[in-house]
């Protein structure tokens, strides 16, 4: 004979693909008939385009079918109310949807390791080390997501190929997810990817701050990375405001020129509070050949000068590599398009050296 617990117990291991959590602990399971071998499974979904509801049906089929005796699952698949949405966000938030009772959001006491990339002006690589840093993370087998927090200048989709738009539950933002990597971006949100963001301060300030508290992270989030616009400012302090947990990773090329501004970005994080975990100098070197000697494009000794001022790492110098600039064309970031290239292997030592220099997030 089946019994009601043996049904509940196998669909704890069904869960919600997009909020990563079990549809027991949602509370979208509203019904279980039981007659002999024959279950029916009565489940609510949070919305009604629901785009993963044969993956749901999928997954309770072949959960409730495993039991022994069970030959015939029924599923019948409902949409929750708005009330009962509402409920569902208020306990995610609250965390109580949780046996761990954690938020699913981003808050100030989030055991998430917050890293805020920042250089100090454009196009020196920092995108390129943000989606880097975060596809070795991932490849380690974190759950890691990212911020694209330059609104003005945001390159993060296509660097990472991905496109469309988010699923929205009420409220709730739910992060596309490229590579193994939870994203949201400025990018997914507007009429069309090309379009010129014109806003102003204080709007800046809602987007990062809905970008924060009202996407669906997961609780589950080791590591989130912060793609900074170039220079410093606003931005910084929002992130000080919302999350003063969260540290900066420098990201500086070898001239000192760059150093001195990136400097300047520092000076700004200890203002705020914000500790700095390290230095990241790229484009450090080009080499012709991989037996030929290194040329240093962009001068020598930039990065190692502001990580030894700050006293903080050196976490890796990255060579100029046309390979990092293929994969982000791509979308594939080189750390998975080309691993074995010497790009790849410094920004995997840099993900490491990071990784050991973060506190360990407590996990459940
Ligand atoms: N080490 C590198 N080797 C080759 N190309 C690089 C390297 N780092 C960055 N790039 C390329 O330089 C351009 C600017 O990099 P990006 O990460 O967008 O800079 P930022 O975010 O600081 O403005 C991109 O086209 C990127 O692919
Ligand atoms: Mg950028």
């Amino acid at each position: 004979m089946v019994t009601r617990d043996q049904v509940l117990d196998a669909l704890r291991d069904v869960e919600d693909p997009e909020l990563h959590k079990s549809i027991v602990e949602l509370d979208m399971v509203r019904d279980i008939g039981i007659q002999d071998g024959r279950i029916k499974v009565d489940a609510l979904l949070t919305i009604s385009g629901c785009p993963l509801r044969e993956t749901i049906v999928e997954s309770i089929r072949t959960k409730v079918g495993a039991i022994p005796g069970v030959h015939e699952v029924e599923v019948n698949l409902g949409v929750m109310s708005q009330d009962q949405r509402q409920a569902l966000i208020g306990k995610l938030h609250g965390g109580q949807a949780s046996p761990r009772g954690r938020s699913s959001f981003l808050t100030p006491e989030t055991p998430t390791r917050i890293i805020a990339v920042a250089s100090g002006k454009g196009g020196v690589g920092k995108s390129t080390v943000t989606v880097n840093i975060a596809a070795a993370i991932a490849q380690r087998g974190h759950k890691v997501g990212i911020i694209d927090a330059d609104v003005y200048g945001f390159s993060i989709p296509k660097m990472l190929g991905v496109h469309g738009r988010p699923t929205l539950i009420d409220q709730m933002i739910i992060p596309l997810e490229a590579h193994g990597i939870r994203v949201i971006s400025i990018g997914f949100l507007l009429p069309d990817e090309d379009q010129a963001v014109i806003w102003r301060g204080p709007m800046l300030h809602k987007t990062l701050t809905t970008f924060i508290g009202e996407v669906h992270w997961g609780e589950d989030l080791e590591y989130l990375l912060l793609d900074l616009p170039p220079g410093t400012g606003d931005v910084s302090l929002t992130i000080a405001q919302t999350l003063p947990q969260s540290y900066m990773l420098l990201v500086t090329t070898p001239q000192e020129a760059a150093a001195q501004v990136a400097r300047r970005a520092a000076k700004m994080a200890e203002k705020v509070n914000m500790e700095v975990i390290g230095v990241i100098e790229n484009m450090s070197y080009y080499r012709p050949a991989p037996d030929a000697s290194a040329v240093y494009i962009f001068g020598q000794g930039g990065g190692a000068a502001l990580a030894k001022e700050l006293e903080v790492p050196l976490l890796a110098q990255i060579p100029l590599d046309t390979p990092i600039r293929e994969g982000s064309d791509q979308g594939i970031p080189v750390v998975l398009s080309a691993p074995d290239s010497p790009a790849a292997k410094a920004f995997r030592q840099a993900a490491d050296l990071l990784l050991a220099a973060l506190p360990v997030p407590a996990r459940g």
